[in-house]
């Protein structure tokens, strides 16, 4: 990661704990490696952000329907989806720092660093042949990039191939013949690549005995699909219909690093499309720019998503793509979709003997239908819309006290606080006129009342946990009945009369504005 990133991570980190948004894991006690507990304000946006999915979901989409399934399932669920077998990553440790990798990520970061290569290649010869230069033509009979692509291309293919065949041994070549040192030693000391599963397990009942073992489970797709036949009878669903789900999911993560981007406990927002066989490559692309919108919508800025191809299926997948958000640490995965085939119904139709069939009633047949999932981490869209938020500026504008301030311009119906409502000082009969316009707007507005230090202060304040409008009632409010209303990211001031605050501020912060640009 580059200084100025790494910083400006630092700083949304220190930030996020300091403004009661996310805390350490029971942090007395020095905390617990990649668990994070949300404070009052990131409780409200997360609430905020599962209401934006679930509404878009659930309420647009006539054929979708929302569940809440038990984390715990039946241990069988766990061998019928793959993940008691394949569920695992290859790990390798440095023999010298002691420290542990996943073998496949530092393979993948091995061949990166020669893409890198091309590219400062046709850096080069863009800076040397000027507004001649033609990319294709230069990187299509260039000698060193096409040796360079010829390598990146077999890494690739050696890659996908071991990690599908689970061959440890050649993992390890790779990251020989890639010549990969450790980030921290920089030593070639490795050891042997070995399998870890990353399900969490505990016991069931008081014995503990090998038969009660259960797991948390790795996604909150499995509650959907083991419900599939229950939803579609009693809810009378026709093919094509979805099913969504918000909740939690666990996995023993190795490299628990980058805040709440990797935790061991968090909150997956899922949906699995059911299809006719054979029309899932259609509603894989359907999904792909539904989903697209939906992100976009926010406004976040477009430029920071786009799509990763997967080329390493996941052993249930035909097909499967990413989209990548610009995190403060680069290009990273903020949601899975992927065309998941029959493989998960079929499994658990054999291994609990229960058929999983769908009866089409106007063809009179009954058949496995595919399954269409689009999957996103809602920690990982809660880390999004807080890092893309965040900014440091100078405040130029009169009226308010100068100097810099640290403002989150996080989308007005995704903040934790609506409305501040401020009077401007604590006596007058201010204060209990406050309260009656914060009585009249509490219904609809999540508001914030202060009425203590300089309005300056509270606007800081205010500024710092995202609050997009504060109201600051003065002396001509007792006159006129109008306040004036303070835009968080403009700075603009307008009065306007208190009977037109609700229509006003409810409109702008409501999920619907942004659910209908969509
Ligand atoms: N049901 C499919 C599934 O679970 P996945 O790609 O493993 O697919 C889906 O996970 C999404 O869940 C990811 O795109 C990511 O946003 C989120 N996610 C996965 N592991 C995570 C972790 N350890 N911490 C936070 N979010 C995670």
């Amino acid at each position: 990661m580059a200084n100025q990133e790494d910083n400006l991570f630092k700083n949304v980190i220190a930030h996020a704990k300091e403004y009661g948004f996310i805390f350490p894991s029971s942090e007395i006690y020095d905390g617990l490696s990649a668990v994070y507990d949300y404070g009052q304000n990131g409780a409200e946006l997360k609430n905020n952000i599962k209401e934006y999915w679930w509404k878009f979901m659930t309420m647009l989409h006539e054929n979708i329907v929302g569940i809440d399934a038990a984390i715990f399932m039946h241990p069988t669920t766990w061998k019928a989806s793959g993940h008691v077998d394949a569920f695992n990553d290859p790990l390798i440790d440095n023999k010298d720092s002691k420290k542990r990798y996943r073998a496949d990520t530092l393979i993948e970061d091995g061949i990166a660093r020669l893409e890198e290569k091309i590219e400062k290649e046709v850096e080069k010869a863009a800076k040397r042949f000027g507004e001649s230069f033609d990319r294709q033509m230069f990187v299509t009979t260039n000698p060193r990039v096409l040796e360079y692509q010829k390598k990146v291309d077999a890494f690739n293919e050696r890659l996908k191939l071991a990690m599908e065949k689970s061959d440890l041994d050649e993992l390890r070549q790779l990251i020989m013949d890639l010549e990969i040192a450790d980030p921290v030693s920089g030593s070639r000391n490795w050891t042997d690549v070995r399998q870890f599963n990353l399900m969490f397990s505990t016991e069931m009942g008081s014995l503990a005995e090998d038969a009660n073992k259960i797991y948390l489970r790795p996604e909150t797709a499995q509650g959907i699909f083991v419900n599939f036949l229950n939803v579609q009878k009693t809810g009378r669903m026709k093919i094509p219909f979805g099913i969504a789900q918000i909740g939690k999911a666990f996995r023993n993560e190795i490299i628990a690093r980058q805040f709440i981007f990797r935790m061991r406990e968090f909150e997956q927002m899922e949906m699995q499309f059911f299809v006719k066989p054979g029309e899932e490559m259609q509603w894989y692309e359907f999904w792909k720019e539904k989903r697209m919108k939906w992100h976009k919508a926010l406004g976040l800025g477009d430029a920071n998503y786009r799509f990763h191809d997967h080329l390493n299926l996941a052993h249930y997948a035909n097909a499967a793509c990413d989209i990548q958000f610009n995190f403060p640490m680069g290009f990273k995965e903020l949601e899975g979709i992927h065309s998941r085939t029959d493989f998960d119904l079929k499994n658990h139709e054999k291994y609990s003997g229960k058929k999983m069939q769908y009866f089409d009633p106007e063809t009179n047949q009954s058949y496995i239908p595919y399954v269409v999932e689009t999957s996103i981490g809602l920690d990982r869209m809660f880390l999004a819309v807080l890092a893309s938020a965040y900014k440091e500026e100078k405040v130029t504008r009169d009226g308010e006290d100068g100097g810099d301030r640290v403002v989150l311009k996080i989308p007005a119906p995704l903040a934790p606080n609506k409305v501040a409502v401020l009077p401007l000082v604590k006596k007058d009969g201010l204060p209990e006129k406050a309260q009656m316009i914060m009585t009249n707007l509490k219904f609809d507005l999540r508001c914030y009342y202060e009425d203590k230090d300089t309005i300056g202060r509270r606007y800081r304040r205010q500024d710092a946990i995202g609050t997009p409008f504060c109201i600051t009632i003065d002396h001509q409010t007792l006159q006129d009945d109008t306040v004036t209303v303070r835009d968080r990211d403009t700075l603009q001031q307008e009065r306007i009369p208190v009977n037109a605050l609700k229509a006003r501020l409810t409109e702008a912060c409501s999920i619907n504005s942004i659910l209908r640009k969509i």
